[in-house]
């Protein structure tokens, strides 16, 4: 089980690394293109972070290009590499041949039969997007399911993605996800509830503990 930072801007992976708990940071095209700064030089950055995994979407279209951005991003970031496939013909076609070399994600994954040939193919991992399947095609957490049952017994974890509340993310580990990625602020609000907010103001005010000063 991992929690990941969903994001590709700078600010947020170091405050995410500060956290302590955060085992990673996912990016894509669209993260990529918000966070304002070369994608070298967000992947750059990002491995000075040591996170434990970076995720990075190839964008290229055809296997021999594919190839060669994964080994420029793998140059950048030198562990810890995920690379993001798009699950189109040329993306199974990539992950088939060079899963062995660079461990893959298949991402945008909407139904079973796509976490199917990602998992033949030998992805490591599959994203779903909850949020939004629940949005366009009524319960994001039903296709949580369906990925889980279909992985079943096979080296093929699911990453749940388009997050938007605590209950979806959690929902979506409930569901069979293995890991999630989500955005800065709800990563950051994920430890807090209001009751152990309340409790732990209780406690300071007692303040009675073993005494760091004699
Ligand atoms: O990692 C995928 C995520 O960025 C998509 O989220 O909110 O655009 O559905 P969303």
């Amino acid at each position: 089980m991992a929690i990941y930072l969903d994001s590709a801007k700078l600010d947020e992976a170091r405050q995410a690394k500060d956290l302590g708990w955060v085992h990673g940071v996912t990016t894509n095209p669209s993260l990529l293109a918000k966070a304002g700064v070369e994608p070298e030089v967000v992947l750059k950055e990002l491995a000075v972070l040591e996170f434990h995994q970076v995720y990075y979407q190839l964008v290229s279209q055809n296997v021999e290009d594919m190839l060669i951005e994964a080994r420029k991003a793998a140059e950048i970031v030198k562990t810890g590499l995920i690379l993001k496939i798009a699950p189109t013909d040329n993306g199974f076609r990539f992950v088939a041949k060079h899963a062995n070399e660079f461990p893959c994600c298949v991402t945008a994954v909407f139904n079973p039969a796509q976490a199917l040939i990602a998992r033949e193919a030998g992805a490591r991992y599959v994203a779903v997007y909850v949020n939004r399947a629940t949005k366009q095609m009524g319960d994001g957490l039903c296709l949580v399911r369906g990925l889980a049952n279909v992985l079943a017994g096979s080296q093929t974890e699911i990453l749940a993605a388009s997050l938007k509340s605590t209950k979806e993310a959690v929902d979506a580990f409930l569901a069979g996800a293995q890991h999630i990625t989500v955005p800065f602020d709800l990563l950051a609000s994920l430890p807090i509830h209001p009751l152990s907010t309340q409790a732990v103001e209780q406690f300071n005010a007692e303040d009675f503990g073993i005494r760091l000063k004699p």
